[in-house]
């Protein structure tokens, strides 16, 4: 081969204003949903329509002092840190504010609102955005008119926030977003402090002002929250309970979506696939992807996160029955032992979680597996470890997405006394990332000579490379065109590495570079 492995990261398009920021949020490694998407991405705006403004205070705080804010709200910075979910409430917030007549700016020093969409999945992820809270302590010079933290931080936290950050606010979780004009009503009035943290709802941020940062990939929410009680997870406390949205507004979604140009949507969901039908029309969730594939125009469906105890057979016969649907599933595996399985209380076993890989290992097309894994869990024996990696050996997945145990505020096992010292979770992950390694170099060098169809999602003019996404979610960097951006070509890998491809056009000249 001898030909050296150029990895480019898809074209941020700078001159394009707005794009909200996205810092990963994890550990060892991008946050589970993170490294399925491109962030950081170009912006095209689409459905930012007027709409009415929401009528002023309704907040029942008593009178504190105000901030001189009255109608000055012109400008905004986002910035996003971890999941996918995350990524997109981004892009709805972003249109709720553009929809306000506010203009999105590309730092947080020009913005009247400076917000953070945090994430709290683990420590290190949770830490982020007092770090960066750091920056407008009182009396520096620079500081924006108003702080607010939305997400999972800001749920988990509440009302405490204003304690540890007394420049932010505004503190609004997820489950809140849809009281977001509201709150921005109260703090042009003059209010000092204001929240959203209710989690007792059974609505979803419904919106039509998103304003999508990837011109070709959309996201597109189908389930928000989680009713499942991992014992090792915050989200059930900070995401609120499982609310499903109507496979009627999903399909005129999708609808409007190809109308503006999409060919590629990705459904998103904490557990995407316990995702059922509360409207009439009663489609499961493998009948919804059935039906999405069907809407003219539309060339790719992807989907995440699924749950191991939802994933059914039905899913892979939509798959085998619509090309369309993309070759790909993430599988959250957690652990490899039965014994740990079920004091995450996962609801299945090694064997039930086997049972469904060998099911979709059956499916007519080779679908690309990958997952996520937890090492170093309360009480994890070298044992229960060992059975871990014998899995990953047995599978053979794709990619696989690993962190150390970090415990979290309120969940089953916080505070559990047979806890792992750090270093032992260290060296379990270092091993278990090496066995992975290997295995996708391996995996990825048995592509050599193959073609596939990629989406091309970026160029590099300084290095003539455009990047691909296959639909079994490979990135293969080739030598390509500016305007091949925004194409489904075919391209022919010429040398693999573990995390990504190179590869040319077929009849091009030049296959190595
Ligand atoms: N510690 C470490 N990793 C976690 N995850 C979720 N909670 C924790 C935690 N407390 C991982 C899981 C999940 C992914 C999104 O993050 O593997 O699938």
């Amino acid at each position: 081969m001898g030909s050296e492995l150029i990895q480019i990261k898809v074209a941020s398009q700078a001159g394009l204003p707005g794009a909200p920021r996205s810092s990963s949020g994890a550990a060892g490694g991008a946050a589970s949903f993170a490294a399925w998407g491109l962030v950081n991405e170009r912006i095209t705006a689409n459905g930012a329509c007027g709409v009415g403004r929401t009528p002023g205070p309704t907040n029942a705080d008593p009178p504190s002092e105000t901030v001189a804010t009255a109608g000055t709200l012109k400008t905004f910075y986002i910035e996003t840190f971890g999941c996918q979910m995350n990524v997109h409430d981004s892009e709805k917030v972003q249109g709720v504010l553009m929809a306000r007549g506010m203009t999105p700016v590309e730092n947080h020093h020009e913005a009247d609102l400076v917000l953070y969409n945090t994430c709290s999945i683990r420590e290190k992820a949770a830490q982020k955005v007092f770090s960066r809270l750091g920056v407008f302590r009182k009396g520096r010079s620079g500081a924006p008119k108003l702080i607010g933290v939305l997400g999972c931080v800001a749920q988990q936290e509440g009302e405490r926030f204003f304690q540890r950050a007394p420049q932010v606010s505004l503190v609004c979780g997820s489950a809140s977003y849809s009281k977001l004009p509201e709150l921005l009503d109260q703090l042009e009035a003059g209010k000092q402090r204001v929240t959203g943290l209710s989690l007792h709802t059974k609505e979803c941020f419904e919106t039509e002002m998103t304003r999508r940062d990837n011109p070709f990939r959309a996201y597109l929410t189908i389930i928000e929250g989680c009713d499942q009680r991992c014992s090792f997870c915050v989200v059930p406390m900070t995401r609120g309970p499982e609310r499903s949205r109507p496979s009627d507004k999903i399909l005129a979604e999708t609808r409007r979506l190809v109308d503006q140009g999409y060919a590629e949507i990705q459904l998103l969901g904490q557990i995407v696939n316990a995702w059922h039908d509360p409207s009439p029309a009663r489609l499961s969730f493998a009948e919804l992807l059935s039906r999405l594939a069907e809407v003219p125009g539309i060339r790719r469906v992807r989907f995440t996160t699924s749950h191991p105890r939802y994933f059914t057979s039905d899913i892979v016969q939509a798959i085998d029955a619509n090309p369309n649907l993309c070759d790909q599933i993430h599988l959250p595996l957690q652990s490899g032992s039965t014994t740990v399985l079920a004091r995450m209380l996962r609801g299945y076993t090694r064997e039930e979680y086997l049972d469904k890989i060998h099911g979709i290992r059956k499916a007519r097309r080779a679908i690309s597996l990958s997952t996520d894994i937890i090492v170093g869990f309360c009480g994890e024996t070298g044992e229960d470890f060992e059975q871990t990696l014998s899995l990953i050996k047995e599978v053979e997945y794709d990619q696989v997405f690993s962190f150390k145990y970090s415990p979290r505020p309120n969940t089953l096992a916080e505070g559990s006394r047979d806890a792992l010292a750090e270093e032992e979770k260290g060296r379990r992950l270092t091993e278990l990332q090496e066995l992975q390694r290997q295995i996708q170099m391996r995996r990825n060098q048995a592509l050599l000579g193959e073609s596939f169809e990629v989406l091309v999602e970026g160029y590099q003019a300084r290095l003539g490379q455009a990047v691909g996404r296959s639909t079994t979610n490979r990135v293969i960097n080739f030598p390509g065109r500016p305007e091949d951006v925004g194409r489904y070509l075919t391209v022919k890998v010429t040398s693999a590495g573990p995390n990504s491809l190179v590869g040319a056009r077929p009849g091009s000249a030049d296959l190595r570079f």
